[in-house]
Order: structure tokens, then C-alpha cells, then sequence
């Protein structure tokens, strides 16, 4: 059941990846959308998800999506969570850091993720108890036990600048204790990483299902673990999320935690 429906993932993932690659020398000209407070899609995002769903309703006609540009499309209880081109603000200034990511939830439960980086062709993939891959290569995060020497991922609340200071706290303590923060701007991208060991830990505040779904599936089948900024499982739905191997997630827990406000919780 797992592989025929990765299949399709993939197949749609490379499809939207065409779309977007195609794109991107005229990206600078493309008409910006405005969504909301610093929230932007071109007509290359909606075209790319269109791709996506028509390509896995094809195969799957009773299944349901939630697609950041389209929102929910009623289905059964297989459900499709897709954001059809993460990192637009990268994407429409030439910065080479973006992704298609899509991600298949049955009755609640991720089962098939997988993230698409056109620009460099790098196919992540992972199945529920199957393990994670890039390309052909299995996955597995770090295996790094202190936070010296540390590669720590990120996203600012540039959406939400009421979890500014919050954040810049949590920062200020993760920057003296790790090698390095990156933010490269592609949340699915940044969790991808992660699972392939190129990063050590992750956080960030207020993302979306569909920046998290298929990057956490990947994550957790190279080995990781995500918590909320209470320790629980609610990352999907508060969209606040730590993410690291075990070891690593916990060092990082350790710094954020004195940081979180009510409202994070
Ligand atoms: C954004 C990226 C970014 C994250 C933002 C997301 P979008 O997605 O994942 O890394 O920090 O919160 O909204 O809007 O480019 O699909
Ligand atoms: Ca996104
Ligand atoms: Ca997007």
C-alpha cells in the first residue's frame, strides 16, 4: 500500500519540480501575491499544487488534501498535505533554497513523506517503518552528543513578530552553545536536512502542516524525534516544533524551554 502511494507522491514532487524549474529564470517577474503579514505565493505555487493534485487524484480519486494554496479538499481518510513550493520568498529573489513537499496522512498517521529539491534534483523519501533516503542513500541523523561542534537549523517568526522576543532569547542561547545557526528559508528543506545528518537539530515557531508533514516523516524515519515546546506531541497543530536526534533534540529542549511563553505552550 505504502510503495504504489510513494510512487505517486514522487511522480507528482518531480512534476511540480519541472514546474518550478522551468520557472525560475523569469522568478524576479512573476506576479507576488500577498496572504497575509509577510505571506507570498506566485502563480507558479498555485500551478505547481494544481500539478500535485491532479496527478494523485488521478491515481487516488477518493483521497482528500490539505494544500496551503487551495486549503482542504474532502476526501476519505487519506489525506494529502502539500505545500507545492516551500521557500517562495527564496524562490522569487533567486536565492537557490527551495521545495515541493507532500505527505500522506492515514486517520492521523504520516505514512509516506517526501521533500524535492529540483534545483539540485535531490529526492528525499520516507515510508512509515521503511526508513528514510535521499536519492538511494539510506538516512540517519547525527550521532553528535554535545551541543559543541553543533549545526543547529531555524526559521525566524518573521509571520508572527509577537514570539519575537521569545525567539531571539532561545537564539541567544543556542548561538553561545552551538557551532553555528543556519536559516536557509525552506522549513521542509531545513527538516530534510536533518534527517540526512547535514544538520544537528531544528527549531522554529509557527510553521504549518504542510512546511512539517513529510520533512518530520523523514526526520523520525532517520532515526530523530520531534516534540512541541511542552514536550507533547502537538507540533503538527501549533506548528512550534524541536527536532534533533534523541540526544540532541534533548540538549536543545534543555535550552529553549526556559524561553517559552505562555503563548507557546
Ligand atoms: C515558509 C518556509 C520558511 C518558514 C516559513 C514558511 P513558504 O514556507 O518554510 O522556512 O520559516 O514560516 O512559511 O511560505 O515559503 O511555503
Ligand atoms: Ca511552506
Ligand atoms: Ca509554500
Amino acid at each position: 500500500m505504502q510503495q504504489p502511494m510513494l510512487n505517486i507522491a514522487v511522480r507528482a514532487a518531480r512534476a511540480a519540480g519541472d514546474i518550478i524549474l522551468r520557472a525560475t529564470d523569469k522568478a524576479a517577474h512573476l506576479q507576488v501575491e500577498y496572504k497575509g503579514k509577510n505571506d507570498f505565493a506566485t502563480e507558479i505555487d498555485r500551478f505547481a499544487e494544481r500539478e500535485i493534485i491532479s496527478i494523485i487524484k488521478a491515481a487516488y480519486p477518493e483521497h482528500g488534501f490539505l494544500a496551503e494554496e487551495s486549503g482542504e479538499h474532502a476526501g476519505n481518510e487519506y489525506v494529502w498535505v502539500i505545500d507545492p513550493l516551500d521557500g517562495t520568498t527564496n524562490f522569487v529573489h533567486g536565492f537557490p533554497q527551495y521545495a515541493v513537499s507532500i505527505a500522506l496522512k492515514v486517520k492521523g498517521r504520516l505514512e509516506v513523506g517526501v521533500v524535492y529539491d529540483p534545483l539540485r534534483d535531490e529526492l528525499f523519501t520516507a515510508k512509515r517503518g521503511g526508513g528514510a533516503m535521499l536519492n538511494n542513500r539510506r538516512l540517519r541523523v547525527t550521532n553528535l552528543t554535545s551541543m559543541k561542534g553543533a549545526l543547529i537549523g531555524t526559521g525566524f517568526p518573521f509571520k508572527v513578530p509577537q514570539h519575537l522576543d521569545a525567539y531571539m532569547e532561545m537564539f541567544k542561547a543556542v548561538t553561545i552553545d552551538s557551532a553555528g545557526i543556519r536559516r536557509a528559508g525552506s522549513a521542509a528543506l531545513d527538516l530534510a536536512y536533518l534527517a540526512a545528518g547535514r544538520l544537528d537539530a531544528f527549531w522554529e515557531i509557527e510553521l504549518k502542516e504542510w512546511d512539517m508533514a513529510a520533512g518530520i516523516l523523514l526526520l523520525k524515519e532517520a532515526g530523530g524525534v520531534a516534540t512541541d515546546f511542552s514536550f507533547n506531541d502537538g507540533y503538527l497543530e501549533s506548528g512550534n516544533v524541536i527536532a534533533g536526534s534523541p540526544r540532541m533534540h534533548q540538549l536543545m529542549y534543555q535550552l529553549i524551554e526556559p524561553h517559552v511563553t505562555d503563548a507557546l505552550k
